[in-house]
């Protein structure tokens, strides 16, 4: 594995897919105060993933509750009809995997024509190169750790390769003039995976699970935990 090039501070996005889904509002608040630097939203439609959750009403309800960067995460196919009101309704960052539309070239072009920054998102078995042809073109690559649809799985052992590879790429890329690009890993992050994802070159860490368990009292802890600080 190649080391990491420590260029950018680390960063923690609760995902709010381990939230009490009755209390959203409040629990934004929560991990606000206890430390979070975005808030991560799993948009699921049930069909591109085995699950649904929330769609842009929920996610515009709760930009008044907050004003960390909201990045959010489209698992939906069809993509692209849903790109415009998700960045009408407060998001800043949106995701999309190369899978879920047929012109990813046109996704993240449309994502930049609003105003937004721009992802890509890997899932376990996507290689690297899916991102080559794009790199000109996106403020972020996600690695999903986890097969995505579901909070509470498994950290893959195989995606900190993967995350190694990326951080070599973005790190040349850079080096060459090229746009600086977050690189975030999603999917079984706690307080044991989080590190090894960090010297593995991400600068973004997604964390559901291990940021709400416990209740509000544990958000600060848990936060600081995988950022390193705890
Ligand atoms: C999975 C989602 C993740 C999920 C992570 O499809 O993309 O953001 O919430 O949950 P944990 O942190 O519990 O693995
Ligand atoms: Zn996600």
């Amino acid at each position: 594995m190649a080391p990491s090039s420590k260029a950018a501070p680390v960063r923690i996005a609760p995902s709010i897919l381990a939230a009490d889904f009755a209390r959203l509002g409040e629990e934004v608040r929560a991990v606000t105060a206890a430390g979070a630097d975005w808030i991560h939203i799993d948009i699921m439609d049930g069909h591109f993933v085995p699950n649904l959750t929330i769609g842009p009403g929920v996610v515009k309800a709760l930009r008044a509750h907050c004003d960390l960067p909201f990045d959010v995460h489209l698992m939906i196919s069809p993509v692209d009809y849903m790109i415009e009101p998700f960045a009408a309704a407060g998001a800043d960052i949106i995701s999309l995997h190369p899978e879920a539309g047929p012109h990813l070239h046109r996704s993240l072009q449309t994502i930049r024509g609003l105003g937004k920054k721009a992802g890509v998102v890997l899932n376990p078995a996507t290689p690297v190169a899916m991102v080559d042809e794009v790199m000109d073109m996106v403020d972020l690559i996600l690695v999903m750790s986890v097969n995505p649809g579901f909070g509470g799985q498994a950290f893959i052992e195989s995606q900190l390769d993967k995350i190694a590879a990326l951080r070599t790429r973005i790190d040349a890329h850079v080096k060459a003039g090229g746009q600086p690009i977050d690189l975030e890993v999603d999917g079984g992050i706690d307080r044991e995976t989080a590190p090894r994802a960090i010297a593995a070159g991400a600068n973004v860490l997604v964390a559901g699970t291990a940021t709400f368990r416990g209740g509000p009292d544990s958000y600060a802890d848990n936060i600081a935990a995988m950022r390193g600080a705890g």
